[in-house]
């Protein structure tokens, strides 16, 4: 029995070492940065040049997002007043009212469920006006964040781009309040923020099974 054993155990354990590696390398644990790289990734495919990820810009697009108040049905026809930019997100966000610069595009989404980046990326640019905004050469930049409401739907997606110098706009002062981030994840701020407090679903949820499936076999083989 034990000569059967130890090669089991291995052979269960390595992909779970594996699972385990391969999440530690993944810091970007954001789906808001998920969704920047697939924008630039489209946008270069279209020979459009990359856009650079503001985290001032992001944190603004995550407050973009609460001044909707979780309601769903208003994201196609209304959106924050321009003044909220200066009046309440950048403060919110630390970000330094001199260094506002240009909104040259949006896009904003709204579903009761979560999605992945890639889904959503898909409803926010679903028409020719969407691709529009996706491709133009006006932007330098980008903001992206998503949020849910309440601990749960409905979840929004909001990207803003900008024409303004990535190193000198919309730039934050120190560091973003911790009260601008939770709940929601947005881009460029190398925050881990996946998980339900968020607003966004671990996509490691489905691994931590795997890993929980693995476990659950090695302990069957002891008992054998
Ligand atoms: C870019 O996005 C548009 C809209 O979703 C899609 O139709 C197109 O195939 C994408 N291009 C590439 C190269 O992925
Ligand atoms: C780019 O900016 C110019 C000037 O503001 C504007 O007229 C044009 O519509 C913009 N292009 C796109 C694709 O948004």
């Amino acid at each position: 029995m034990a000569m059967f054993a130890r090669p089991l155990l291995a052979a269960l354990l390595l992909p779970a070492f594996l699972l385990s590696a391969a999440s530690a390398a993944d810091s970007k644990n954001n789906p808001a940065d998920q969704l920047v790289t697939l924008i630039n990734s489209n946008r270069t495919a279209s020979k459009a040049s990359t856009v650079s990820d503001n985290q001032g810009l992001g944190c603004i697009a995550l407050q973009y997002i609460k001044a909707y108040e979780g309601q769903c049905d208003q994201v196609d026809d209304k959106k924050p007043m321009e003044s909220s930019f200066t009046d309440t997100f950048a403060p919110t966000c630390g970000v330094q009212a001199t260094t506002l610069s240009k909104i040259t595009g949006r896009l904003v989404g709204c579903q009761s469920k979560y999605v992945s980046p890639a889904e959503a990326f898909d409803i926010l640019v679903n028409d020719a006006k969407g691709l529009q905004i996706l491709h133009s050469k006006n932007h330098t930049e980008v903001g992206a964040a998503v949020s849910g409401t309440d601990g749960g739907g409905p979840y929004f997606w909001c990207v803003l781009f900008s024409d303004g110098k990535p190193t000198t706009s919309f730039k934050v002062d120190g560091e973003v309040p911790k009260t601008a981030i939770h709940p929601g994840c947005f881009s460029g701020n190398n925050d881990d923020c996946m998980g339900p407090t968020n607003g966004a679903i671990s996509i490691n949820a489905g691994a931590s099974w795997l890993v929980a499936a693995l476990l659950f076999a090695v302990a069957c083989a002891f008992a054998l």
